[in-house]
């Protein structure tokens, strides 16, 4: 169960702090998908790199499975995101000089699990045959359209294996069809790994996919 409690965020610039969410709770438990949706600049990246144990709030718990990240020391605080949390961004910072497939298999690199060269390599390939990329393993980010970068991101998400998938725009920049295919994608990759996931856009058609769907505007989070 992924739980924020009371959270606020401000961030602290040099004209005074920003308030960009205030009082802000939320349960989402395995299984669960949730939208997020609001307008630009209303904080719903914040929100997501919060849950993410990317950004610490200011005040109020963001809890998974009854551990909070945000009292762990840095080295801890990272195993901890690398173990259990997915993240696709808003560009989906692909490395550009790596194939599809070594940018999947990335967080690995990182990860402290003594896990085979051979295990992590099937796992990366199944992902991207999962995610339709079976045939364009071997391109670079560069040689690929942009609903396939998505596409490549999710994969590297994946594959720690984590229990909570946090996506930022994952259909920011497609057409219709390549957003369709994605959003399919993720419901179904959810539904198959019974993981938690949490999905910001700004597509009602993206949203009305998942279990539940929200608006983050004026600082809150309400039901939309
Ligand atoms: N490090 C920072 N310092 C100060 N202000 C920031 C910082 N990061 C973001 N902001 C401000 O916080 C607000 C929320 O930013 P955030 O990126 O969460 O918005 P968003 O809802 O994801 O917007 P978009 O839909 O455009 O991606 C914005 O007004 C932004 O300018
Ligand atoms: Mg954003």
């Amino acid at each position: 169960m992924l739980i924020a409690s009371h959270v606020s965020k401000h961030y602290e610039t040099a004209r005074g702090p920003v308030p960009i969410l205030e009082d802000m709770s939320l349960e989402v438990a395995r299984g669960d998908s949730v939208a997020i949706m609001g307008p630009s600049g209303c904080g719903k990246s914040t929100l997501l790199y919060m849950l993410g144990a990317l950004e610490r709030p200011s005040a109020g718990t963001v809890t998974l499975d009854g551990r909070n990240p945000y009292e762990l020391n840095d080295a801890d605080q990272s195993a901890f995101r690398n173990q259990h949390i997915g993240f696709v961004f808003q560009d989906h910072l692909l490395l550009p000089q790596l194939s599809a497939l070594d940018n999947v298999l990335a967080p690995t690199l990182v990860s402290r699990t003594a896990e085979a060269a051979a295990d992590r390599l099937k796992r990366a390939r199944g992902l991207l045959d999962a995610v339709g990329l079976a045939s364009r393993i071997d391109h670079r980010p560069g040689e690929l359209s942009g609903g396939e970068r998505q596409r490549v991101a999710i994969a590297r998400a994946l594959i720690l294996q984590p229990s909570v998938l946090l996506c930022d725009e994952p259909t920011g920049n497609l057409d219709r069809g390549s957003a369709d295919a994605v959003a399919e994608l993720l419901v179904s990759l959810q539904q198959d790994r019974l993981i938690i996931l949490v999905v910001v856009t700004h597509s009602p058609v993206l949203a009305a996919r998942f279990g539940r769907r929200y608006e983050l505007t004026n600082r809150v989070l309400a039901p939309a």
